[in-house]
């Protein structure tokens, strides 16, 4: 017990009370699972679009609400500041996010209205995802251009 209380007395020195670096770990392994969510969903309505699985209404609406739901969880508790790619080998988040933070959301909620339109649409037939493949899809690069580290 004495022992524990020790190495707790030295923690709180060796942090200066605020100092202690944070690894945000679970907060990146669960922006990007959110994120891959929205991605695997995305892969079945594009296989569907393109002609590569058949088309199935009720599996293409189940895609497209999957993705809408991912897409209402809040940005503010995925990515905290200090969680940027600089700063985490695990992220590939840019830290221009925290400069632009309500431009960062707006595009996420751009990634939103897309994704709402193709619950409501994409169990319209095989003719109706293209158009809303082209609304996701673009709405996912317009946020990774800006906001996440190019692969090199
Ligand atoms: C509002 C911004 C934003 C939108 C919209 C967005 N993403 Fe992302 N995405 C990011 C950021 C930032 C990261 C990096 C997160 C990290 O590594 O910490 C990321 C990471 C990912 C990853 C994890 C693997 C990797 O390559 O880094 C996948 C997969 C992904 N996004 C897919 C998508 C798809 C598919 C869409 C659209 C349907 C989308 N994203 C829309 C910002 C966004």
């Amino acid at each position: 017990m004495k022992k524990i209380v020790t190495v707790l007395a030295a923690a709180a020195i060796l942090s200066g009370g605020t100092a202690i670096a944070q690894d945000y770990k679970n907060q990146i392994k669960a922006r990007q699972g959110t994120m891959w969510v929205i991605a695997l969903n995305l892969g079945t309505l594009g296989a569907m679009a393109k002609g590569e699985a058949e088309y199935d209404a009720e599996a293409a609406t189940a895609a497209a609400e999957s993705i809408h739901g991912a897409s209402m969880i809040h940005l503010s508790t995925l990515f905290p500041e200090g969680s940027d790619a600089g700063m985490n080998d695990a992220s590939r988040a840019k830290e221009e996010i925290w400069a632009n933070f309500a431009d960062f959301e707006a595009k996420w909620g751009q990634l939103g209205a897309a994704a709402e339109k193709a619950a409501a649409e994409a169990g319209n037939g095989k003719d109706a995802l293209g158009p809303l493949m082209g609304g996701l899809g673009g709405s996912c690069k317009a946020c990774h251009d800006d906001y996440r580290v190019s692969p090199s």
